[in-house]
């Protein structure tokens, strides 16, 4: 019989094939194979260096309209990451980091605190007033000693003319720990502590004064246990930490030298909180400057991953590599909110960077991450037929975890969106991304972005759920129980303008469009 697996190429024969033409996500769609799993087994977990494992390969930008800390933490309970941008202070990036990797879902560091003198009806009126769910109080005093515990079944209208000091527990009788005691792992603590005193359902953390720094319920705890069996799991370190990622830029003196002691200084207070990946952000990473800063790092840091970009050809991706960046960001031109295209003429068409890039990390045994241009999950699983991980941008844009002011248009909901590029974003220190000075950002620099508005989409958690369902579904019809089989078998075509015309909702009324069709 006729051979006709030529039809659908692989990747070694398909891109090669196609030159002089570069291309992007719409130019191409994937050929089905045969499938034993069903999408919801595809497991999406990644590598992305020997010390940076994630459940799910998608990272959020390192923009400030994308990522703070809010997005950081939710990305990580999600699986991925969330790469902390730098237009602030190093300090404030430090608490950013800082503040993600003591995020302790189940405990909680300021509670709803009561005092001895109140009364029970003013306890009553305050859960009426705030909707607590909850009952019971620590009661302290005016330097916030812990003096007793309110139990909720003190907290009822019968006792309402009674105080909280003659209802509550005394300190003595409160089950407490110093905060000495969770500092290295808070939950297992939490939990020893819950399985070895029965019946109790409240620790109170204080500090060596007996001052209360935190509460951990019993229900808290056993619904984080409930990750266990969870798909999709959060992405945690081994001290159960949740992970986290900042961008930093390759920082110059006046003179222009690299500096060196700023970059290292920065980078040593970020490791010594936790910080997971380090990414050196650039628009141009095949330069001298983003070489010496990944080197620089290497030397200092041996065991932190490194993600450095970006680059769009094997050269690129050799240098970076050779420098010592275990991963590196894949993109330039291809964001929602670029005009390094428009304003510089250049750039390569996504897919096409993707597959050069892809041969060069294989042969330089790094990783790669897709940055940029993903506007639906079909997108991400074919840059994930050649990268190990997305960086994306307007995608998560909207979400309620993104740092964007919400802006009110004719009763709809937008968030601000802008390119780390706009004359906004450099003003305000992202200028030496695209190699200008800050205060060339007002004057000498052209913009490579836009500052744009994206529609408001909710939650986080519900956005990924859509995205993810989107790869698993990509998965199932490639036959892929995980990502590397899903490399192993893509096949592509080149699709025409009909074909992608045919490849969208067509020649209906759309009543009702999805999240991911609903802005096209
Ligand atoms: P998406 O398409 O996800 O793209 O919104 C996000 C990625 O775009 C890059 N980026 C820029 N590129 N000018 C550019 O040419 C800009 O102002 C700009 N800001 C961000 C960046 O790689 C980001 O992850």
């Amino acid at each position: 019989m006729e051979d006709l697996t030529a039809f659908f190429p692989d990747a070694d024969s398909f891109f090669p094939d196609n030159l002089p033409v570069g291309l992007t996500f719409d130019d191409i769609s994937l050929a089905t194979c045969y499938s034993d799993i069903l999408p919801r087994d595809a497991n999406l977990s990644v590598s992305l260096s020997p010390s940076l494992h994630l459940q799910i390969p998608i990272l959020s930008s390192d923009m400030d309209t994308v990522t703070g800390s809010k997005m950081a933490v939710r990305m990580a309970l999600n699986g991925g990451l969330g790469l902390i941008h730098y237009n602030m202070t190093d300090e404030a990036q430090v608490k950013q980091v800082a503040r993600v990797k003591n995020h302790i879902h189940g405990f909680i560091r300021e509670p709803i605190k009561v005092t001895a003198e109140q009364k029970i009806s003013e306890v009553l009126d305050l859960i009426a007033r705030k909707n607590y769910r909850f009952s019971s109080f620590p009661v302290v005093d005016e330097t916030n000693r812990l003096i007793g515990l309110l139990p909720g079944s003190c907290v009822k209208a019968r006792y309402r003319e009674h105080s909280v000091h003659e209802a509550m527990t005394p300190r003595v009788s409160v089950y407490t720990l110093p905060e000495s005691a969770i500092a290295r792992s808070p939950i297992e603590v939490a939990d020893q502590f819950f399985t070895e005193h029965i019946g109790i359902n409240k620790l109170l953390i204080v500090d060596d004064q007996d001052r209360l720094c935190g509460l951990f319920t019993l229900s808290d705890i056993e619904r984080l246990e409930d990750e266990a069996t969870r798909i999709v799991k959060p992405a945690r370190d081994d001290r159960f930490r949740l992970l986290c990622g900042a961008a930093i830029a390759s920082h110059r003196k006046p003179d222009g030298s690299l500096d060196a002691e700023r970059i290292v200084n920065h980078v040593g207070h970020l490791v010594d909180e936790g910080v997971d990946a380090v990414a050196v952000s650039t628009a141009h990473g095949f330069s001298q400057g983003v070489g010496a800063s990944v080197r620089l790092l290497r030397g200092q840091f041996p065991e932190l991953t490194l993600i450095a970009g970006n680059v769009t050809s094997a050269d690129g991706v050799a240098f970076l590599a050779e420098a010592g960046a275990n991963c590196i960001k894949i993109g330039q031109g291809p964001g929602s909110i670029c005009t390094t295209r428009v304003v510089a003429g250049v750039g390569i068409p996504q897919m096409t960077a993707l597959y050069v890039a892809s041969k060069a990390a294989a042969k330089h045994q790094v990783t790669i991450l897709a940055d940029g241009g993903i506007t639906k999950s079909g997108d991400m699983v074919k840059a994930l037929t050649l990268a190990d991980g997305l960086i994306c941008g307007g995608l998560l844009a909207g979400s309620d975890e993104a740092p964007g002011r919400i802006i009110e248009i004719n009763g709809k909901l937008y968030k601000q969106y802008r390119g780390m590029g706009s004359r906004e974003a450099m003003k305000e220190g992202s200028a030496a991304r695209y190699g200008h000075d800050k205060k060339d950002a007002t004057s000498k620099a052209a913009p490579e972005g836009i500052e744009a508005l994206k529609e408001s989409v909710g939650p986080l958690d519900d956005v990924l759920r859509e995205l993810i369902g989107g790869i698993q579904s990509g998965m199932g019809y490639l036959g892929a129980r995980d990502l590397t089989t899903l490399r192993a078998n893509a096949r592509y075509i080149r699709v025409s303008p009909a074909g992608q015309k045919e490849a969208a909702p067509h020649d209906v009324i759309t009543v009702k469009a999805s999240a991911q069709t609903a802005s096209e």
